[in-house]
């Protein structure tokens, strides 16, 4: 079969198991067999495809098992770089690339680039959020806290593919204790960077089962998904050096409820918006 007909055929096939991404997921499933970036596979069309019976068990687990089809790649880009996504381990979002680049303007615009920089960063995932971060910035020195064992491992790993693991120090633990730990050990940082979990507990029914793949750690905040940033507002500003800031991602419909607690707890808050218009970041600095 061409490469052309496989692709109908596979859209047709997971257009029938109601799975509404099914053009983008058959794009980039079968350019992950052919080895190429999905940007070219139209250029591959009337070649043959010799993968079919990979594709038929990508295509299997899609349907019935509801996997999201970064877990079945086991990779995912996050600003233009590729990283590895462990097994439930919460693969690079859009909004996240927001994050990034608000994280890097800001580093641009506030620090001495001749000098050292320290950044903790809270939740590692993957670790995209500080391998972007660290390669852009050859002075900057990431902390990494993360409390899922897999999730460390996946962080490390990439850490190790990208080369920075010497200028990042990964912490398996709860940021709930260790917050405190930094703080009794004097630890400071220039600036905090944070995509909590930060879906509410009551919308839990209301998620697609491919959300509730990856491990609940990685998604729920508390009854509403801010206990996180609360936490943050209220326990963490004594982490950051005078003139620090934090950077933290959260749902559209937080914002009123975070600008008030955070104004509340000593802290001037500015938000950025992601292409659709919605205020996803959120850059706090405490006054
Ligand atoms: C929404 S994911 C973000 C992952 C990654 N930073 C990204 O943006 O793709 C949140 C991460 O926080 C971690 N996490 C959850 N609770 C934590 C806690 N109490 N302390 C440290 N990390 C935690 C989860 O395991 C998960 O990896």
């Amino acid at each position: 079969m061409k490469v052309k007909e496989v692709f109908k055929e596979c859209q047709k096939r997971l257009k029938n198991c109601s799975i509404e991404t099914y053009r983008s997921d058959c794009l980039f499933l079968i350019s992950h067999l052919l080895g190429i970036h999905p940007s070219l596979l139209a250029l591959k069309e009337e070649e043959e495809f010799f993968h079919l019976p990979e594709l038929e068990k990508l295509i299997e687990k899609r349907c019935k098992e509801r996997i999201p089809v970064q877990h079945l790649l086991g990779e995912w880009d996050c600003l233009g770089r590729t990283f590895k996504v462990f097994p439930r381990v919460l693969a690079p979002r859009g909004a996240t690339e927001i994050l990034i680049e608000t994280t890097i303007g800001l580093i641009e615009e506030k620090f001495d680039h001749k000098k050292e920089i320290k950044g903790l960063e809270i939740g590692t995932g993957t670790g995209c959020i500080s391998i972007n971060l660290l390669l852009e910035f050859p002075n900057l020195q990431m902390v990494g806290v993360e409390i899922d064992p897999t999730a460390v491992e996946n962080t490390i790993e990439n850490a190790k593919s990208y080369g920075v693991l010497d200028r990042f120090k990964v912490i398996k633990g709860d940021i709930f204790t260790l917050c405190g730990e930094f703080k009794n050990s004097n630890q400071r940082f220039g600036f905090i960077v944070s995509n909590p979990p930060y879906i509410a507990e009551e919308d839990r029914e209301k998620l697609p089962p491919e959300v509730l793949y990856e491990n609940p750690v990685a998604l729920f905040g508390g009854k509403f998904g801010t206990k996180f940033h609360e936490f943050y507002a209220t326990h963490c500003k004594e982490l950051l050096n005078p003139n620090g800031f934090m950077v933290l991602e959260f749902e559209p419909f937080q914002k009123e409820h975070l600008q008030k607690f955070f104004q509340s707890h000593g802290w001037k808050v500015e938000f950025v918006k992601d292409f659709a218009g919605k205020e996803r970041v959120l850059v706090a600095y405490p006054i």
